[in-house]
């Protein structure tokens, strides 16, 4: 029964409005819905009503006001079919009973700590009231919300405020909130509770002004002041970026403790996972506050894209989640550092999305099909979706994508609209076709690229070859050739781009050359001396590019290249090319290569003065662990991997010992702790700095660490020199993370990254560590927090452990998610998708992870969410 975006009908039936009477109760809710309906001139005539539920009970139904005899309908938990509707405006009246308290899976209406809250994207809201379930139906909704004034003295819900006041005679209250714009039921939200509020105001560009609030648990709201700042400075930017503007008299933010995913961007009431929202510099890392700031403006920025203009099915999640981070990329970029954030982000991309193009799970931008939607919120429909909209621009320049998107929020405002609408409008305003770049939402798998350079000497010319490459990919075995934006530069020996003119005299236009076939040649004549080429600058297209550069080369680049991006790149492909060598050495007993040319360029990076001190950071931080394997590809021991990176940590702390230790003792910022980007940056050079020495594993360095913890004044200090200690011998491990502990014991934001630390520890007593740590208090299978920090840290961000050779690991994580399943499956599926790499390993331990997917594909009730995983990962 999978889904499939060839099978696309539009609704039979439409809904113009939906009156909502909601009883809060935490056994026993009440919920009324009243529908206004009408068949859809679009749809097929004559169709009976067919509205989605979830595990719904069935109180009470009424057509026009009068209840509908038993053989008129059909109601199951799962849906509600009324048969020979008048093909006529209706009204249909809906009454089900609901138990918040009881629900673990946290989609729909549930309680997280005392809190009532919803989360219904994508098909949560079935499980509130029975409702054609699809985000191209768009209603307007006024609810109205009825609790105890004790339980819940705060009741939101989208839209404005209408009416509020006590029930009479009774204990309790009700408010009205009405949103005037019509919307999917996957942007439904309320909230009920005991919670503090932050307020504040914006004035908007044409002088509305809007009421902010922030609600957080009691006792929080001093923890919620960086989020409003993030929240006001998102609002200023959409206007002068994108030229949006906030439609509604309030916008309101509620952080809860126990949420499936990031943060949900319902209209005018987001409701977000607290470890989004809360942050103060004795509880918060640097890495929280800009994630603070980066979700704040995603949410807020799907007002917009995603829903002023939504989806018109859940194929296109991608139209409005790669479109939105890709928004909050730029605007991190324009609060902080670009070349910064850029480099973090083709990380993120690389380590995630490169990961699960190249296994089982991969995926194209736009799915053409799925069983569970829900397991389709992945780095590829976000991260690589973000990646396609970046390359649009590079390809049509930043005036013809701002010509797309002004054309898309003016053609397209009040629609669900699908990826087609959406390059019509970059077509249409550009006058260009875009059939070959739309390969990129329905192809999956990364692109390899080969770029070879030919100098020239006699005829100082430099050619370049490229060769594009897709690999196969689950279910797709043909694939055309892409149209990819290649930038680059031709660095002169002085380091001054040369220009980039081709032989027929043609420039590539803004430094891109645009791939179209298979194999290309391109020739830059009359050139003064050999440059070096600077490719795929600013990672415009996210490809794995190989070349035939030479070390040298990439040495020089990272010296010279005017393209900070490539820079860091350059450094980072003779690390990553050292640790593969290396690590294939060691399997062999054979001799390690040399590490100079990546100390020398280390060297440089650390030298030169004029660097930011977070790029020189990010240029310290070696590829990862699952870095080098998805480079190694095939037959991959992560023991070697492990040993070949600890073995280069140790090397070059030795070797630029004076060059860290002095970075360690100037970088730190003056004054009192402040989030802002360049005193994060210092922070970041310093802990690297502090990290990198102490992989020499002297006594002198463990007690610059140990120093360095005790004398913290914020989290960012205290938590890197605790996960420096946490690979220090036993007892000052030991002791370090009971104080820790001690500390920040009744902090479980806190104690999440005290659970993630250990689950990291890469040594076989950590499986008994965790398994151990699920026993203890702060611990709990039903808050996906705690779930993700130990569990989720320890299968994904644990090479040796969670890929122990006799499949400990894996029977651990199997175990947990088969548990987990029956309490929260959207958390469960997310947890197995970490055997995403498992037919990379060698022999032995990817027999081992099979065996324990098949353990799991074998257990009898699994939810279609872990299902779902299970046959893709298997298959
Ligand atoms: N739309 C949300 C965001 O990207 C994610 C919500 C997904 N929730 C889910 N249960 N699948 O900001
Ligand atoms: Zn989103």
């Amino acid at each position: 029964q999978p889904v499939r975006l060839s099978q696309y009908r539009p609704p039979d039936w439409l809904v113009d409005t939906v009156h909502l009477d909601i009883r809060l109760h935490h056994s026993a809710t009440r919920v009324i819905a009243r529908l206004a309906m009408r068949p859809n001139p679009e749809g097929r005539e004559g169709s009976p009503i067919v509205l989605d539920g979830d595990e719904l009970v069935l109180k009470s139904l009424a057509l026009d006001g009068v209840p509908l005899a038993g053989t008129s309908y059909a109601a199951t938990p799962s849906s509600l079919t009324i048969f020979a509707p008048p093909q006529q405006p209706v009204t249909v009246e809906i009454e089900t009973l609901l138990a918040p308290s009881a629900n673990t899976k946290l989609m729909g209406l549930y309680r997280s700590s005392g809190t009532y809250c919803t989360q219904c994207e994508a098909e949560g809201f079935r499980r509130i009231t029975y409702f054609p379930d699809r985000p191209d139906v768009l209603a307007v909704y006024t609810t109205r919300i009825e609790a105890e004034r004790d339980e819940a003295p705060v009741l939101l819900g989208n839209g404005n405020k209408v009416e509020s006041g006590p029930i009479e005679g009774t204990t309790r209250h009700f408010a009205i909130w009405h949103d005037p714009w019509p919307k999917p039921c996957y942007l439904f939200a309320l909230v009920g509770g005991k919670l503090e509020r932050v307020a504040d105001s914006f004035t908007t560009a044409t002088g509305k002004v809007v009421e902010l609030g922030i609600y957080v648990e009691p006792g929080k709201s001093g923890r919620a002041g960086y989020a409003m700042d993030a929240l006001k400075r998102s609002m200023r930017w959409d206007e002068e970026a994108f030229g949006c503007e906030y439609d509604l008299d309030v916008f309101n933010i509620v952080a809860v403790a126990d949420f499936n995913m990031g943060a949900m961007e319902n209209k005018g009431l987001n409701v977000f996972n607290d470890k989004y929202v809360l942050a103060s510099p004795e509880t918060a890392t640097d890495a929280d506050y800009a994630n603070i700031e980066a979700i704040i403006a995603h949410e807020y920025f799907h007002n917009w894209t995603g829903n002023r203009i939504t989806c018109r099915d859940w194929f296109q999640l991608c139209l409005k989640e790669g479109l939105t981070v890709f928004r909050d990329q730029e605007f991190s970029s324009d609060q902080r550092s670009r070349p910064v954030k850029r480099i973090a982000d083709v990380r993120l991309l690389k380590s995630h999305q490169f990961a699960e193009d190249a296994g089982p799970l991969a995926h194209p931008v736009r799915p053409n099909t799925y069983r569970e939607i829900n397991n389709f919120y992945t780095a590829t429909v976000y991260e690589k979706g973000a990646e396609v909209v970046r390359m649009l621009k590079t390809v049509l320049g930043a005036e013809g994508f701002h010509a797309g998107m002004d054309l898309y929020f003016d053609r397209h405002d009040g629609d669900a609209a699908t990826v087609e609408d959406f390059l019509a409008c970059f077509a249409d305003a550009n006058g260009v076709d875009l059939e070959q770049f739309a390969l990129w939402y329905s192809q999956s798998g990364t692109p390899e690229l080969r770029a070879e350079t030919y100098w020239n000497e006699a005829a100082r010319t430099l050619r370049l070859d490229v060769e594009q490459r897709l690999p196969l990919t689950p279910g797709q075995t043909d694939k055309q050739p892409m149209l990819i934006p290649l930038a680059l530069g031709l660095v002169g020996p002085d380091g001054a781009d040369l220009p980039l003119t081709l032989d027929d005299g043609s420039n590539a236009e803004r430094g891109v050359l645009l791939l179209r076939q298979p194999k290309q040649s391109f020739v830059f004549p009359d050139l003064p001396h050999r440059p070096v080429a600077s490719l795929n600058r600013g990672f415009a297209a996210p490809v794995k590019l190989s070349s035939n550069l030479t070390t040298d080369d990439l040495v020089f680049l990272a010296r010279n290249d005017a393209d900070p991006f490539n820079r860091f790149d350059a450094v980072q492909t003779i690390a990553l090319t050292h640790l593969v060598t290396a690590t294939q050495a060691l399997r062999e007993g054979e001799a390690a290569p040399s590490p100079a040319p990546l100390v020398e360029a280390l060297g440089a990076t650390l030298g030169n003065g004029a660097l930011d001190p977070a790029f020189i950071a990010q240029v310290l931080a070696l590829p990862s662990e699952s870095d080098i394997a998805r480079e190694i590809g095939r037959d991959v021991d992560p023991d070697a991997i492990h040993s070949t990176r600890r073995l280069l940590r140790r090397t070059l702390g030795e070797a630029l010992r004076p060059a860290l230790e002095a970075a360690y003792s100037h970088a730190a910022p003056a004054g009192g702790y402040s989030p802002d980007a360049a005193s994060a940056g210092r922070r970041a050079l310093r802990n690297t700095a502090l990290d990198l020495l102490a992989a020499t594993g002297t006594s002198a360095d463990i007690g610059r660490a140990l120093t360095h913890f005790d004398a913290a004044d914020n989290m960012t200090d205290r938590f890197a020199a605790l996960s420096v200690l946490a690979h220090a011998a036993p007892p000052d491990r030991e002791a370090a993370l009971a104080a820790f502990y001690d500390r920040f014991r009744d902090d479980p934001l806190v104690i999440d990254k005290w659970f993630a630390l250990q689950a990291q520890i890469s040594e076989p007593g950590t499986l008994e560590r965790v398994r151990a740590l699920t026993e203890h208090p702060a611990f709990a299978m039903s808050n996906p927090n705690r779930v993700r920090s130990l569990i989720g840290s320890f299968a994904s961000a644990n090479q040796t452990q969670f890929n122990r050779p006799d499949g400990a690991g894996y029977e651990f994580v199997a175990e947990t998610v088969l548990t987990l399943d029956g309490i929260n499956p959207q958390v469960a599926a997310r947890l197995l998708a970490a055997f995403k790499s498992w037919r990379a390993l060698e022999a032995g331990r990817a027999g081992r992870a099979q065996s324990a997917l098949r353990r799991v594909a074998e257990t009898p009730g699994l939810s279609p969410d872990v299902s779902d995983i299970v046959g893709r990962a298997l298959d």
